[in-house]
């Protein structure tokens, strides 16, 4: 299987991968993380995404595409993979297409998670004071909101023109939600 997850910042999209990654027996590949990964390790690309990442926006496409083509190039990712926070702008979503094409397969799913702005606010605040998060503080999860209503949440009615898309409530419980995830998977 191979699938998008999309949802705004603290909807779940990490929390719930690690799940259905594992349920589905598919690669978790999260873009974020990836860059996190990076910037700890001090690389060149971690340096680069760090500028961006610290201010709740959006690491440049260039530099993001050529990573996750890199990724799904990879062994792991041949039979399907689960996207955690990719693609999130329209030029991504046309190199991801170009990439599949490449491979000749396609996308079976884009889920969307939903979830209250409030409840994902106090979640990630929440996150910050246990995580310590560098783009967790207050200022920055307003503007990656802001970033996400403007480059991301259009790309759901792309994939809903497609007939892939479907759309998961994120509220409740961890459990809950993947229940409900795997069950709008067919599982
Ligand atoms: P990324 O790491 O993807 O951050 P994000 O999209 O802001 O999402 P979060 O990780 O904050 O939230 P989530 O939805 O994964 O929720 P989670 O499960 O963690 O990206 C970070 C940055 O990298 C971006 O801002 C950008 O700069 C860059 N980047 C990444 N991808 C990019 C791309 N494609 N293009 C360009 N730049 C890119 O949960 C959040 C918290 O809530 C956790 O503490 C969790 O325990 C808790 N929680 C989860 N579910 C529940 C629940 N049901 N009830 C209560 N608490 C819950």
């Amino acid at each position: 299987m191979r699938l998008v997850l999309m949802g705004p910042p603290g909807a779940g999209k990490g929390t719930q991968a690690k799940f259905v990654s594992e349920a589905l027996n598919i690669p978790h590949i999260s873009t974020g993380e990836i860059f996190r990964k990076n910037v700890t390790e001090g690389t060149e690309l971690g340096v680069k995404a760090k500028e961006y990442m610290d201010k709740g926006e959006y690491v440049p496409d260039e530099v993001t595409n050529s990573m996750v083509a890199a990724r799904l190039a990879e062994p792991d990712a041949k039979n399907g993979f689960l996207l955690d926070g990719y693609p999130r702008t329209l030029p991504q979503v046309s190199e991801l297409d170009a990439i599949l094409d490449g491979l000749d397969t396609k996308l079976d799913n884009c889920v969307e998670i939903t979830a209250n702005t409030d409840e994902v606010v106090q979640r990630l605040l929440k996150r910050a004071e246990l995580e310590g998060r560098p783009d967790d503080t207050e200022e920055v999860i307003r503007n990656r909101m802001v970033v996400y209503a403007r480059e991301t949440e259009p790309l759901a009615a792309v994939y809903e023109e497609h007939g892939i898309l479907l759309k998961v409530d994120g509220m409740g419980e961890v459990d809950e939600v993947t229940q409900r995830l795997l069950a709008a998977l067919g599982h």
